[in-house]
């Protein structure tokens, strides 16, 4: 069975396009793949978090996770600070990528902007450490959207410079797992942005702790435009809110958008919101209750992430000393 590694950020509340761009996939990756999930806190940090705030939500991710369906015990799933792995093989490919390598990353330029002086140093080399994060366990696929494909790139160039160096064939090539149906879920508020935990308006996003009064309240307040949902494709061009809305209904009933204008075309959105409301109510309702159910035994929660770091550490610790020991420590 091959070996996936994937991490996801702990910060802000997951909301629906990670549900439906990342968490949903990874759980149908469970079927047929060794899966090693990571609650990435040593990638949050590389902007400054409050201590008690990334506590609290690294557990509330944890718990989204679970209630999503990610099974602990059949696979791993731990945060990452928590496997000193990570922060070992980190600092050689550190040590291995070069800094022309990391000029050429476009998501440090989107992130750091203009102001690129005042932002840390772990912004920058982050391309490193989410290497050495799937390298530390030889994990050849990973799941990734568009926005991580230059840093994939980047961890195989890097890989491939350490076997150079130490003349080795140590590090294998990591290949990108791309999901079936890839769902991009854009903003409530303004249909060109993608929504995003990170948006300042809570208004803009399901969050995946919402409850049926918030997803309805939510979903009525969603930016719309004054005509009837069309009943074809073409007739979504240039209506991006629609074609949002369209899309996560289709993406969380399983059917096409065409399937979706076919029952509903002609309707108002008034009509069709009643309809999507219950349609988001049926998948995230559930989830949020579970999530409120496993964040009121955080030792439980506590203990669940130490054991699946303890099951990461040893697969990943006879690696990285390997990597050492190539190294010359
Ligand atoms: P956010 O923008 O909410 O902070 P992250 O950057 O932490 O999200 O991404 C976590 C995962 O969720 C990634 O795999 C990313 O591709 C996916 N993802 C995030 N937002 C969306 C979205 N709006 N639509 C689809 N997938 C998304
Ligand atoms: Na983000």
């Amino acid at each position: 069975m091959q070996r996936i590694f994937s991490g996801i950020q702990p910060t802000g509340v997951p909301q629906l396009g990670n549900y439906l761009g990342a968490i949903r996939n990874w759980v149908r990756l469970q079927n047929d793949h060794e899966c090693i999930f990571s609650l990435v806190d040593m990638h949050a940090i590389t902007m400054f978090q409050d201590p008690a705030t990334l506590r609290e939500q690294t557990r509330a991710q944890t718990a989204v996770l679970l209630a999503s369906g990610i099974d602990p015990k059949a696979h791993i799933l731990f945060n990452q600070s928590q496997v000193s792995a990570h922060a070992r093989l980190g600092w050689i490919f550190t040590c291995v990528v070069r800094l022309g390598w990391l000029n050429r990353m476009t998501q440090f330029k989107d992130k750091a902007g203009k102001d690129r002086e005042n932002h840390s140093a772990g912004l920058y080399t982050y391309p490193a450490l989410m290497a050495a994060d799937i390298l530390a366990y030889k994990a050849t696929r990973v799941p990734v959207g568009d926005d991580q494909r230059q840093h994939l790139e980047l961890a195989n160039d890097i890989a491939q410079k350490f076997n150079h160096d130490y003349g080795t064939d140590f590090f294998p090539q990591i290949e990108a797992v791309i999901p079936p149906v890839s769902a991009r879920v854009m903003s409530l508020r303004d249909g060109t942005k993608k929504m995003s935990k990170s948006d300042p308006s809570e208004q803009s996003r399901i969050e995946m702790t919402d409850d049926a009064d918030a997803i309805a309240l939510k979903l009525r307040r969603a930016r719309t435009d004054p005509e009837p949902l069309p009943s074809e494709i073409a007739g979504l061009e240039g209506r991006a809110e629609a074609r949002n809305l369209v899309g996560i209904y289709a993406a969380l009933a399983g059917l096409s958008a065409e399937e979706v204008l076919a029952r509903h075309g002609g309707e108002g959105f008034g009509p069709f919101k009643a309809a999507l409301t219950e349609v988001v109510v049926d998948t995230v309702a559930p989830i949020a209750a579970e999530t409120r159910r496993l964040l009121a035994d955080t030792a439980h929660l506590d203990a669940m992430l130490r054991d699946g770091a303890r099951r990461a550490a040893a697969l990943a610790d006879p690696i990285v000393a390997e990597a050492e020991a190539l190294v010359g420590f």
